[in-house]
């Protein structure tokens, strides 16, 4: 049997292959819903044979956007839409997941088409930012408000009311975006958390907050659903957030519930050089499964069919998140299989088409 294509069981759910579609913002909604493009982008992989399809980063509130096109999933009125897609994806033998974000210092920004830069709160679609620190991500950008008792309170809140809308949309899983300097990475890294409080300063005050908002989550979410979180495992810098944070922090985790480390990097410092080559992240899932125990999924660069399956089949990971190459052929898992001489179900459908 093609490792790539054995099943694993986390918690209540049993994924039939390895393949995750790993987290895409689309920057395609209004007032953060949900519409026909989400429907066919999402439900196109799920007929394309992937186990697991996570949804682009889904903000816990309209000032926690990257955009102001980003979903959300701060309005009751937001699941139904949700449910449907999640609907879809159940029908075609997948899981749906859902990746709760916070963008921090990183909100009230262009969508990339436009140009990607910052709004000016002053300016239409834009607001003013929240973070651990008043410290701005790139020099020239207007500085984000440093976040008081009140405001941590409240992000823990909207985390919270997420979580519920997430089980009412049919969400199987959560990933909560702990990575590319978005807010929950602000607090952990040294390069954006500045703050002298029980948030700041040492490891154990800078994961705190993550720590606090997994509890909230887990006031809403039913422990017997898995929880992912995204990680930068590493911000390629010295002095900044490490591979060993990671491992220490992936330890601390799975104590309280978390079932996988998706593994990225990078994205809290601005010029930082990212050394790409293909799997160029799988050293860090395979660290973080091997020292602290939990499950990892491999990101970045992944591309191939004999490539994802040598991953799962050294240990290196537990699961293969795929974003770039779904896009380009949403049937990756189908291919692969037949890459990989595994036999798997085809949509009905689409039989004729079969290798
Ligand atoms: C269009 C696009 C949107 C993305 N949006 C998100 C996102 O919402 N959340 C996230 O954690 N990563 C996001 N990413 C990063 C991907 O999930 C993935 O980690 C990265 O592209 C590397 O994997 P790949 O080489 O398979 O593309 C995005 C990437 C792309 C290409």
């Amino acid at each position: 049997m093609a490792h790539l294509f054995s099943p694993l069981k986390i918690k209540n759910i049993e994924l039939k292959n390895r393949i995750v579609v790993s987290p895409m913002c689309e920057y395609s909604s209004e007032d953060g819903f949900a519409n026909n493009w989400h429907l066919v982008h999402l439900g196109g992989m799920a007929v394309g044979g992937a186990s697991l399809i996570i949804t682009e980063a889904i903000a816990v509130s309209p000032e926690g956007r990257i955009s102001a096109a980003d979903l959300g999933i701060y309005k009751d009125e937001h699941v139904e839409k949700l449910k449907q897609i999640t609907d879809f994806i159940h029908a075609h033998g997948a899981y749906a997941g859902t990746q709760l974000a916070h963008a921090g210092r990183k909100a009230s920004h262009q969508q990339p088409w436009l140009g990607g830069k910052q709004i000016a709160s002053d300016q239409p679609d834009g607001w003013k930012t929240f973070a651990p620190s008043a410290v701005p991500f790139i020099d020239t950008e207007e500085a984000p408000i440093a976040l008081d008792k009140a405001g941590i309170e409240q992000i823990k809140a909207d985390f919270k009311a997420a979580a519920a809308r997430a089980v009412k949309a049919g969400f199987d899983v959560i990933e909560l975006h702990g990575a590319h300097g978005y807010l929950l990475h602000e607090f952990l890294s040294p390069a954006s958390n500045k703050r002298t409080d029980e948030y700041g300063g040492s490891f154990e005050n800078r994961i705190r907050f993550l720590l606090e908002v997994i509890e909230s989550v887990h006031e809403t979410w039913p422990k017997e659903n898995p929880l992912f979180v995204r990680l930068s495992t590493t911000e390629w810098t010295e002095g900044a957030w490490t591979a060993d944070d990671s491992v220490a922090l992936a330890k601390i985790l799975k104590e309280k519930g978390v079932d996988v480390i998706d593994c990225s990097t990078g994205g809290n410092i601005a010029g930082v050089k990212i050394p790409l080559k293909p799997g160029y992240q799988v050293e860090f899932a395979e660290k973080i499964k091997k020292e602290s125990g939990i499950l990892t999924g491999a990101v970045g660069l992944i591309t191939k069919s004999h490539q994802s399956d040598e991953i799962i089949q050294e240990g290196e990971a537990d699961l293969i998140f795929m974003a770039r190459e779904m896009l380009r052929d949403p049937h990756f898992p189908l291919r692969a299989a037949h890459e990989l001489g595994h036999e798997v179900k085809w949509p009905l459908q689409y039989e004729r088409a079969k290798w």
